[in-house]
């Protein structure tokens, strides 16, 4: 996956700019929930790829640390102009080298689906432990839509799905892309965190996204 998305870097953000009028306001919901939930917040934002939201954050936060594991896409990020201080960093979302409590904010989006299953409690232990306790956070990513999100494949003895992706240079990756219904997430994350329940998600047509408090 890290090798598609270094190949993919200069093409990434066209997935942003679909002309298709409830995608487009269902990201501007996602864009004001973010920046409402993490307003004044010093924000961890675990594969931030790009900066696409890293940008749009950077208007209400107060300082954001940009993770990825991949340099090419944090080389496309530095370029981009920022309203906060923000700094980029090289890490992986499984093994964060910070130290607990180092956030009060915490920022992963489009990055869940990649998660597989059986590493989604290891990502989130490690994720709450670099957050301080009442830090917020805002996850979101992608509802699967059959007519264009394409076939999923499954693997024999794997509860993972995957998905077949093509550059416009022809290149093709098959990549691990997790795809989680209202239920599921309610039950993932009600594991995790206490008092976790269905307020704390929004369920659209295209997107899905989750805002909740640390205890
Ligand atoms: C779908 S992109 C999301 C990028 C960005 N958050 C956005 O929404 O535009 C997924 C990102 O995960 C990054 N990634 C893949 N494996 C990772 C890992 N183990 N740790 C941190 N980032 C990883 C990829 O480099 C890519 O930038």
């Amino acid at each position: 996956m890290q090798n598609y998305y270094k190949n993919r870097a200069e093409e990434y953000e066209e997935i942003y700019l679909r002309d298709d009028p409830t995608r487009q306001e269902e990201l501007r919901k996602l864009e004001e929930l973010m920046k409402e939930t993490l307003v004044n917040k010093k924000v961890l934002e675990i594969a931030c790829g790009t900066g696409y939201w890293t940008r749009l954050l950077s208007e209400t936060a107060q300082s954001i640390i940009a993770t990825d594991k991949v340099q090419q896409v944090l080389e496309i990020a530095k370029e981009k102009q920022y309203l906060c201080p923000v700094s980029f960093h090289i890490e992986d979302a499984f093994k964060l080298s910070f130290k607990n409590a180092s956030f009060n904010g915490g920022l992963a989006n489009f990055w869940f689906s990649h998660v597989p299953r059986e590493k989604i409690d290891c990502f989130l232990t490690n994720f709450h432990r670099v957050l301080q306790k009442k830090s917020e956070i805002f996850i979101a990513d992608n509802v699967y839509i059959p007519s264009i999100g394409g076939e999923l494949v499954i693997k024999k003895g794997d509860n993972n799905t995957y998905k077949r992706r093509k550059l416009k240079d022809g290149r093709e990756y098959l990549i691990l892309k997790n795809y989680y219904s209202f239920e599921d997430l309610l039950k993932i994350f009600s594991k995790h965190i206490t008092g976790f329940s269905k307020d704390n998600i929004f369920y659209g047509n295209c997107f899905w996204c989750l805002t909740y408090e640390l205890e």
